[in-house]
């Protein structure tokens, strides 16, 4: 645990519970170059606003999904800050950087990576920067996101969910949504505790969401 934390050292976070559908948005950066990005800006936007005033450099507005509780607020962060709007390419919303598996996005010296995690959506995708994992609509604490809006599918969900299980277990877990016991967990954690990565077969996940 305590390289877990040290790891982390260097790196802005902010979770920020907003609007009433218990959605999150995210501040994420380097702390020695204060450039960030907003993950799924929405409701709330003046809370955000605020933080940013600390001194912080918004580069991106990243979403880990186009569903509108997850893009609310990108229109008007761009135009208050002039930050690039990144989405996934199969997103149909305007955007300035479309995205794919494994590309980087730069935030001063912090990497986040992109990992396609279709199943909620089309355009879902997880971010990774150091040990830490922001998952949208994919997987939250204790469940995982719903495959029954357009372009879900339970099938895609878990081999994404399968994906992320892969994933080292002291990687802490930042859902898009606060449905969960906490606001936050680790893959580890929910390897133990959540249904949908305790499954043991494909069959089983599909009899789970009723997909
Ligand atoms: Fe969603």
């Amino acid at each position: 645990m305590v390289a877990t934390r040290w790891m982390a050292i260097g790196m802005i976070l902010r979770q920020i519970r907003v609007g009433r559908m218990a959605n999150f948005t995210y501040i994420v950066g380097d702390e020695a170059s204060k450039v960030v990005a907003v993950i799924d800006p929405s409701w709330d936007l003046e809370i955000v606003l605020d933080e940013l005033r600390h001194g912080l450099k918004l580069e991106y507005i990243i979403n880990t999904h186009t569903h509108f509780d997850h893009v609310l607020g990108n229109e008007q962060l761009k135009a208050l800050t002039g930050a690039r709007i990144v989405m996934h390419k199969n997103s149909p919303l305007d955007k300035d950087v479309a995205v794919d598996d494994n590309d980087v996005i730069a935030l001063g010296n912090l990497k986040m990576k992109v990992l396609y995690t279709p199943g909620h959506s089309k355009d879902s995708i997880c971010l990774l920067a150091e040990n830490k994992l922001f998952t949208g609509d994919t997987l939250f604490v204790g469940s995982c996101g719903r495959v029954d809006l357009p372009g879900g599918d339970a099938g895609e969900l878990y081999e994404s969910l399968k994906r992320l299980a892969m994933l080292d277990e002291s990687i802490e877990v930042y859902p898009g949504h606060d449905y969960g016991y906490e606001q936050y967990s680790t893959i580890g954690r929910e390897k133990m505790n959540n249904p949908a990565m305790k499954v043991k077969s494909k069959d089983e996940f599909l009899s789970m969401v009723g997909g």
